[in-house]
């Protein structure tokens, strides 16, 4: 049998393979519902990462979207959805179309850092990651949002 770190859930989603140390962040960028019940694991063994983090929020299926946005600074999580205790499904993140919050422009002149406006940038390519400001038009490759998470 193998060895449980954390409680098996009956019903939600397990986010899983999460670079370790990087938990924390994804559970604040999910921005799940106070009353949510949350596992977490931090730094366990896993043979595909050495050490990783894990997420399970239960009770509740997590959408491509709300799960989509962590593959910025996880991307090698996989989704596993879970239902009678099985998992029914199990999916890669991807980097989504659009990204909204998050990250911050690198233009200290943009807008978003004046008015009250959420940043939103337009994906122009998923690898290598580049991303370009919705208001400002600002490129921002892989290093440079890497620096300007959120
Ligand atoms: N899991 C859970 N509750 C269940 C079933 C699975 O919390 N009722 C968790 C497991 O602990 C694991 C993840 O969901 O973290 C995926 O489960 P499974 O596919 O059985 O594990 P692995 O085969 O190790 O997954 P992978 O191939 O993705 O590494
Ligand atoms: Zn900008």
């Amino acid at each position: 049998m193998k060895e449980l770190k954390v409680s098996a859930i009956h019903k939600g989603t397990v986010i899983d393979h999460i670079p370790s140390g990087k938990g924390l962040k994804v559970l604040e960028i999910l921005n799940l519902p106070e009353d949510s019940t949350i596992l977490i694991a931090v730094n366990v063994r896993s043979e595909k990462l050495g050490k990783k983090d894990i997420i399970k929020v239960e009770g509740k299926i997590l959408s491509k979207d709300e799960v989509n946005k962590i593959a910025l600074i996880a991307p090698t999580a996989t989704v596993n959805i879970i239902d009678k205790w099985e998992v029914v499904e199990k999916k890669n993140v991807e980097v989504p179309d659009e990204i909204i919050g998050i990250i911050k422009c690198a233009n200290p002149n943009c807008i978003t850092h004046y008015e009250k406006v959420k940043p939103k940038f337009k994906v122009i390519s998923k690898k290598p990651l580049k991303l370009k400001c919705h208001y400002c038009e600002r490129t921002m490759e892989e290093e440079i949002i890497a620096k300007n998470l959120l």
